[in-house]
This record gives C-alpha cells, sequence and structure tokens, in this order.
C-alpha cells in the first residue's frame, strides 16, 4: 500500500497549436505511466494540467491568422483536451489559464509578492515598434544569436542553441510586426531579483536540503536537470523581468500598470495551484493539502527546455511566498526527434498526435508502447515509422500478443474455457523457478518506477510476457495433452499460465491501459489492484472466460508507407522555411467580394507628414484616385510613374496621416522584408480585372 499524497503536474501545453509526439513523449506520457502507477498502488493523486494560453506566441498567432488570441486559445483548448482523452493521459483535470480562477489566483500570488516586498520595479529601455505603436514583448523581436549566430533567434530564446535571451542581446534585431528595426524606449516593469536567491537555491539543487531539512536526495534527480540548473546558478542569476507590456496574459493588479500583463512564465506555472483548486472544489477536495502539506510530494513532468523555470524560478516564486512545498523531482525528459530531423512546428515536420489517432483508431497503446521504449529520459532519442512497425510486430504482436492468445485459446480447446485445476504446482520445479522469477520482476518494476525510468520498467513487465512464453514452450502441453495419463499436468500449466496472463493485466496497466482493460475483460478478472501482482491465485479453477480475441493486429507496410509518404510530402512543399503558414480557408465567395483591378501609377509624391509612405495617384480605368502606400523606404516617386500594378479597389477609404488613401496596392514582401509591385506580366488594360 502507499498511502502517500502526490501532486503530480505535466508541462501546461500552449494552446498556439495542437500537440505532436515530441510533446508526448516529453512529458503526457510519462506523467500519466506514474500517476497509474501510483493510483493502482492506492496512493493519493492530484494529476494536473491544462492550456497555457497566454504569452507573445499566442498573440503573434492570432495576428499572422487575422483573428483574436481568444478565437486561437479556444480552438487549440478544445483540439488539445481531446487528444488528451482520446488518446487516454487521465489527468484528474484539464483546467485552462484562461479560465477567471486562474487570473484570480496568479494576480493574487503576484499581488501578496508584491507587498512584502519581493520584486523590484524598475524603469529600462525596451525595443518599440513605432509602425505598430507597440513595445515588442519577447518573440516580438527576431534576430541573431550572440551565442551561436543562428539568425533567426527569438527575443526570448535561441531555438538553434537553446541559450535564454532578452530581446536587447540580439544582433541585428527586427519587429516580427513590421519588419522594421525596432527604437529603445523606456518602460517600467517588476523583477524578480533571483540573484538574492542563489545561496538557498544552490544548496537545494545541490544537497537536496531546504531550510536545513532534507527534502529530498539530489542522487534521486536526473544528471541533466541537476547539471543545468548548475550551470545557470554558477553563471550568476540575474533579476528577471515578471512584466510585460502586452494586452493578452493576467492583467498586472496594480493601480496604475494599465497595458502590462503578468510574464506567461509568471502566470503559467501558478495553473498548476489554480488547476487543483478547480479540481479541489469539483471533487470535495482541500486543495492545500496538495500544495502546502510538506508530506505531499509534488513532481513536475516536463521537457528539458522547461527546466530553469521549474527548477529555479516557480521554486523562488513558491518559497519566497511562503506555505508552499517545493517539488520533491523534475523528471525532465530530452528530445524526440522525428526520421532524422528535429521536430519543428513550423516546417509542420511532426506526427500530430490527432491525426495518429485519426489514421491509427484503437492503437493508442501502440503509440504508448513505442513512445515509452524510445522514451528520451537520459539523452535525445528518435521515433521512426519503421522502428514503430518493427516494435509492435516483433514485440507486441509477437510476445504479449501471442502469449495471452496461447494461453486463453488452448484453455477453450482443452477446458472449455474454464481455469483448470493447479494440481501440483506446489512441486513443480519448473513452476518454483517462474514464480520467483514474478517475484523478481515485481520488484523490479516497482524500483525502476519510482526511480522514474520509465524505459526499462516498461521491459521489465515485458519480460513478464517472455517468461510466459518461454514457460509454455518449456512445458509443451500441446504435446503432453496426447497422452492421457499427463492431463493434471496440462492442467497445471495451463492454470499457472492463466495466473501469469492476470499478471500481466496488472504489471503492463501504467503502460497499456488499454490492453490491460481488454485482457481483464478476457479473463472475467475481478477488480484488482497493484498488491495482487505476484499473486499466482487469482484465477479459481473453474472461473469461465472469455473467447481469445488479438489484443494487437500486426502494423501492415501500407499504413507505414503512407505515413512516410505523408511526411515526405511536407520536406517537398515548403522550400521556404521561412514562409509563414497558410491563413485559415476562405470560400469563393469571399473571394470574389475582392475587386481587384490593374491601374497605372499617373503620379508620385512623398506624404508630407510620413518618411515611409508615397502619395500616388492611380488610373483604375473606372476612375482616378488617390493611394497612400507604404513604399517609400523601397521605391523613389519617380521610379513608380508609369507603371502597372494591382490595386484593391473596394476597399473602404480610410485617412492615412491625413491623406484619404482610396484602395491599396498589391505588394509581394520577402524573408528580408523588402516590397515589390504585383504587377501585369504584360502591359494590359487599366481596370482590368485581377482574378
Ligand atoms: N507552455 C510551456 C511550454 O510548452 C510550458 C508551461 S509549463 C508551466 O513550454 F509550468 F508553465 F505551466
Ligand atoms: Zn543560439
Amino acid at each position: 500500500m502507499n498511502n502517500k499524497r502526490y501532486t503530480v503536474t505535466a508541462a501546461l501545453p500552449y494552446a498556439n497549436g495542437p500537440l505532436h509526439l515530441g510533446h508526448i513523449a516529453g512529458c503526457y506520457l510519462p506523467s500519466d505511466i506514474y500517476v497509474r502507477y501510483l493510483k493502482a498502488k492506492g496512493a493519493d493523486v492530484a494529476f494536473v494540467c491544462g492550456s497555457d494560453e497566454h504569452g507573445a506566441a499566442i498573440t503573434l498567432r492570432a495576428k499572422k491568422e487575422n483573428t483574436t488570441p481568444q478565437h486561437i486559445v479556444d480552438t487549440n483548448h478544445r483540439i488539445i483536451q481531446k487528444a488528451f482523452e482520446d488518446f487516454g493521459i487521465d489527468f484528474d483535470i484539464y483546467h485552462r489559464t484562461s479560465s477567471p480562477l486562474h487570473h484570480e489566483t496568479a494576480a493574487q500570488f503576484f499581488k501578496d509578492l508584491n507587498e512584502q516586498g519581493s520584486f523590484i520595479q524598475e524603469t529600462s529601455e525596451q525595443f518599440f515598434d513605432e509602425e505598430h505603436q507597440q513595445f515588442l514583448a519577447d518573440r516580438y523581436v527576431t534576430g541573431t544569436c550572440p551565442k551561436c549566430s543562428y539568425d533567426n533567434a527569438y527575443g526570448d530564446q535561441c531555438e538553434k542553441c537553446g541559450s535564454s535571451l532578452s530581446p536587447t542581446d540580439l544582433i541585428n534585431p527586427k519587429s516580427t510586426l513590421s519588419g522594421k528595426t525596432p527604437v529603445l524606449r523606456e518602460t517600467s516593469h517588476w523583477y524578480l531579483p533571483m540573484n538574492q536567491h542563489e545561496g538557498w537555491l544552490k544548496t537545494w539543487i545541490e544537497t537536496g536540503k531546504l531550510d536545513n531539512k532534507q527534502q529530498h536526495d539530489p542522487n534521486d534527480w536526473r544528471k541533466q536537470v541537476i547539471g543545468q540548473c548548475k550551470s545557470w546558478i554558477d553563471n550568476g542569476l540575474q533579476p528577471r523581468s515578471i512584466t510585460r507590456d502586452l494586452n493578452w496574459g493576467v492583467k498586472v493588479p496594480v493601480d496604475g500598470a494599465d497595458g502590462k500583463v503578468l510574464y506567461v512564465w509568471f502566470d503559467a506555472p501558478i495553473g498548476y495551484i489554480s488547476a487543483t483548486k478547480q479540481w479541489a472544489a469539483d471533487n470535495g477536495k482541500n486543495w492545500e493539502d496538495y500544495w502546502k502539506d510538506e508530506n505531499t510530494e509534488l513532481i513536475h513532468f516536463i521537457g528539458k527546455d522547461n527546466i530553469v523555470f521549474h527548477c529555479i524560478i516557480f521554486p523562488i516564486i513558491l518559497k519566497e511566498h511562503g506555505d508552499y512545498i517545493l517539488p520533491t523531482n523534475v523528471p525532465a525528459n530530452e528530445f524526440l526527434n522525428l526520421e532524422g530531423d528535429k521536430i519543428s512546428t513550423s516546417r509542420n515536420w511532426a506526427v500530430w498526435l490527432h491525426e495518429y489517432l485519426e489514421d491509427f483508431p484503437g492503437k493508442q497503446d501502440e503509440l504508448r508502447y513505442v513512445l515509452t521504449s524510445i522514451a528520451p529520459e537520459t539523452k535525445d532519442s528518435e521515433f521512426t515509422w519503421k522502428d514503430y512497425q518493427a516494435r509492435i510486430n516483433n514485440e507486441l504482436v509477437a510476445i504479449l500478443g501471442n502469449f495471452v492468445n496461447r494461453s486463453i485459446v488452448l484453455t477453450h480447446k482443452y477446458f472449455d474455457g474454464k481455469i483448470p485445476e493447479n494440481n501440483n504446482q506446489e512441486i513443480n520445479i519448473s513452476h518454483r523457478i517462474t514464480y520467483n522469477q514474478i517475484l523478481v520482476i515485481k520488484k523490479k518494476l516497482e524500483e525502476l518506477l519510482e526511480e522514474f525510468k520509465f524505459k526499462d520498467a516498461l521491459i521489465e513487465a515485458m519480460s513478464l510476457a517472455r517468461l510466459g512464453n518461454k514457460f509454455l514452450a518449456d512445458a509443451e502441453p500441446w504435446k503432453l495433452i496426447k497422452d492421457d495419463s499427463k492431463r493434471d499436468e496440462v492442467k497445471t500449466i495451463l492454470n499457472f499460465s492463466l495466473q501469469i496472463c492476470a499478471n500481466l493485466a496488472i504489471a503492463i496497466q501504467p503502460f497499456l491501459p488499454h490492453t490491460s482493460r481488454k485482457l481483464i475483460d478476457l479473463l472475467n478478472l475481478p477488480d484488482i489492484t497493484w498488491n495482487d501482482l505476484g499473486n499466482v491465485n487469482l484465477l479459481q479453477p473453474g472461473h469461465q472466460i472469455n473467447p481469445a480475441e488479438l489484443l494487437f493486429p500486426k502494423i501492415e507496410d501500407e499504413a507505414i508507407d503512407a505515413q512516410i509518404a505523408k511526411l515526405e510530402a511536407t520536406k517537398v512543399k515548403q522550400s521556404n522555411p521561412k514562409a509563414k503558414p497558410m491563413k485559415d480557408e476562405i470560400t469563393f465567395d469571399d473571394f470574389t467580394k475582392m475587386d481587384i483591378r490593374v491601374a497605372t501609377i499617373t503620379a508620385a509624391e512623398k506624404h508630407p507628414n510620413a518618411d515611409k509612405l508615397l502619395k500616388l495617384t492611380l488610373d483604375t480605368g473606372i476612375d482616378v484616385r488617390t493611394v497612400v502606400s507604404g513604399i517609400a523606404e523601397h521605391y523613389s516617386p519617380e521610379e513608380v510613374i508609369g507603371k502597372q500594378v494591382s490595386v484593391l479597389v473596394n476597399l473602404a477609404p480610410r485617412k492615412i496621416r491625413g491623406i484619404e488613401s482610396q484602395g491599396m496596392i498589391l505588394m509581394a514582401e520577402n524573408n528580408e522584408g523588402n516590397l515589390a509591385f504585383v504587377s501585369p506580366e504584360k502591359a494590359t488594360d487599366n481596370g482590368g480585372e485581377v482574378r
């Protein structure tokens, strides 16, 4: 029995896109396995997660797709939640950070810390986009990484070398909104003085001691996790700004902080707490038991890019607040690659979970099996479709499925599907050995699960099926049955095989819950718990079992080839990795609403009040009109006169810096933000429709 209380969290996925296999292998599958194990042992667990719905990644995506952040997060929250459910990641609650309860919880957290003087407030110069009249937080700036020279690094992080950055660190910074070089402007923000926390953090990370108490054993933590933390601390922690000039997020709950929100990495981890609050309220529990009781174990499952936030920043916030417990372990995984390349959302080099579930209905456990077998626990690992097929066919089908199937088929064939008696198990030496091996497997399996070594734990669980296969193959009941005097021996053998099947249902349950359920149904087993593992009298003689059914069908080449072709297709298509993703589909009617015509520029002059604008006179064939266009940095007035261009003529007129613009000239933009006219390929009549 395990009466302990656990709060298990899995990193809140950003609601700016669907989940791919890298996310699943990174933290959702391992946390789900761990929690299923804990619950099977009878532990009191809150398994919480939810959508991370704030941050610049989401507002930028909304802008790109010409919609609102709320629309983006609503859509993705739904897709993500459904994929988790369909796949069988069994959270106790899947919450969201846009919920009022979360806004309230995060705002209160900030207030408490602010009032007790845990922050410093400072004015600094930050990038500002003059065209969009907006400060450029985090991903709103891109440029060259100062550490590795990668030229598409974000203002908060370089995805190439993993360095965490400030926008002003970037070489040759550009605004993501306008493509222009931003200017510096003063703005005031709240900072978490992380430098003041170096002392206790270093002790805690290196020795596991917190306030002079042994909170955890540092040897239980993964080397890479401790390594990353140490290198952060050794490089000296800096004050970190925890607010942003953005209009999407949790509003800074202080007078005079209009237009400022909490930094997404401040509010998101607090999302674990709000999720627990909601779950507790819905289930008659006390949330504080799960966050404020020193006997509760807090375990954060994350990917390696989240280590600093969960091992340094969030612990500082929790400890500084007081009363809260700190994590006793943060089992962070490395990355999963795909078919020889890094998974990339922007290049669509990914296997999306919701698409997998559509393409392989009912094959949740197959994927769980493969992703656990290749879990990137100590180093990056790789998913390939061929390997997926091989592992299923050679292991799940050939070992686990085969053993269970043979045991059940033979029981039906010889004994009408009734569990035969176990006559001389006590004296049979091969049973004895096998029985002892089951106990050894149980012990190792538990140790590995408790050490977060799920990949090895799965091998251990599978060794029970291997053991069963070997036992059957050595005993050869199909030969003995031909000799009437050996009938009792056959009964004993099959009884024992079926007891191993019942034990398998327990051992595989954390990893393959759907298969475990099927097996329990096949054997007609009553409810069993983890503590029944190692009991070889789970099925009583005379008990009727159900007809055999294949646990796993073989994966055919066609299915695998189709998946490989699907991935290859994305490779061919995107010849320009910097090209923006396609916008949402529109109807033909939407398109025909736009009236685009060929027109000739007959006059041009600089806009009197704006350097970047030209005032153009156009002959559109249907009239002569004025259009203001932001092309002065790309064309001089002299060079545009006489050019034939494409103009959206039925765009509602609007005043641009004092001059009414009656339409919009279509421009093509290259990767560097340079503009070119979209002109007819040969001279044509003004007023000709562009369709
Ligand atoms: N959304 C983040 C990511 O995908 C993870 C947030 S974890 C939390 O990298 F702790 F902040 F919630
Ligand atoms: Zn870099």
